[in-house]
């Protein structure tokens, strides 16, 4: 485990589905946030891109999927390929036919769709007939039990947990091989975050759906991540198999809140980081 090394060296023991390559992003012309990211996500594998509030999770989310141009944010250096081909100036659309979509952070139902209609829209990418759609949703409603129970209910009224299952399932609608999922965990109870994150694992070792996974809770993600890349101020400073970066002691004082001297605060820990980098 090291800082960053050379993509090649990182993740890679299966060929890469997705490889970024050192990008750079800017947004409004002026503000950079990327400063030369580079990670790999090999077939069929969980990969976590951890960080702090602001480190540029979404963004480097974002590139991947073409979704910053609505941002004003604009991939200005480096080159993303999936599958082999080079895929930075694609549209969000056709990069979903290709198998990639991306599930937004804060989940994103339509508030006023029932939950069935919800997952439907995740299909208009398709030209699917009435039996193929069926289909999807049972496949959906098969990792989600929960949310085919509550299926005629109107978004609005699920909880933050359903609503996230629903996100997660329109995803899977479009029948992708690579889903990059937006901080699955926030603002939801331990206990749904555990579910989420096995139907995660499920979906991963039965469907082999990929997964470029964004989580400032660090502890769930190295949990079911198969290897993990921590972000700070747009820059990989730590990448490493999963069950490593869990017991590297800076990433359990600073990520875990845990040290050796005992169970340190996020505020703490935040105070000693920005120590370090002035010492640094
Ligand atoms: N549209 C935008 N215009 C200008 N700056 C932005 C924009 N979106 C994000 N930023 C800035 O880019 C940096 C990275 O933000 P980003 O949302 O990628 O972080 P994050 O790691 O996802 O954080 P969080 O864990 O809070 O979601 C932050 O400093 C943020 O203020
Ligand atoms: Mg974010």
């Amino acid at each position: 485990m090291t800082a960053q090394t050379a993509p090649e060296a990182n993740a890679g023991d299966t060929p890469a589905l997705l490889a970024v390559n050192n990008i750079e992003v800017i947004y409004d012309r002026v503000i950079l946030v990327l400063k030369g990211v580079s990670l790999l996500v090999p077939k069929g594998r969980i990969v976590a891109l951890l960080g702090a509030n602001g480190a540029g999770k979404t963004t480097t989310l974002k590139a991947i999927s073409n979704l910053l141009r609505a941002e004003r944010g604009d991939v200005t250096k480096g080159s993303i390929e999936f599958g082999g081909v080079r895929v930075d100036r694609l549209t969000p659309s056709e990069l979903v036919r290709r198998g990639v979509i991306q599930v937004m952070e804060g989940r994103h139902c339509f508030a006023h769709l029932t939950i069935e209609e919800n997952l439907l829209t995740g299909a208009f990418t398709r030209r699917a007939g009435r039996r193929e759609l069926a289909e999807a949703l049972e496949r959906v409603y098969h990792y989600f039990p929960r949310i085919k129970e509550r299926r005629k209910s109107v978004s609005g009224y699920t909880s933050g947990g359903e609503q996230q299952m629903t996100a997660i399932g329109r995803a899977l609608m479009a029948q992708p091989s690579m889903i990059l999922l937006d901080e699955p965990s926030m603002g939801l109870a331990p206990q749904i975050v555990d579910e989420i994150f096995g139907i995660v694992r499920d979906l991963n070792q039965r469907e082999g759906v990929s997964f470029l996974l964004a989580e400032q809770n660090t502890n769930i993600a190295l949990k079911f991540a198969d290897f993990g890349y921590i972000l700070e101020s747009g820059r990989v400073v730590m990448d490493g198999p999963a069950a490593e970066l869990a017991t590297n002691e800076d990433v359990k004082e600073f990520y875990l809140g845990i040290s050796g001297a005992g169970r340190k605060s996020f505020r703490d820990s935040k105070f000693y980081r920005r120590r370090k980098r002035w010492l640094a």
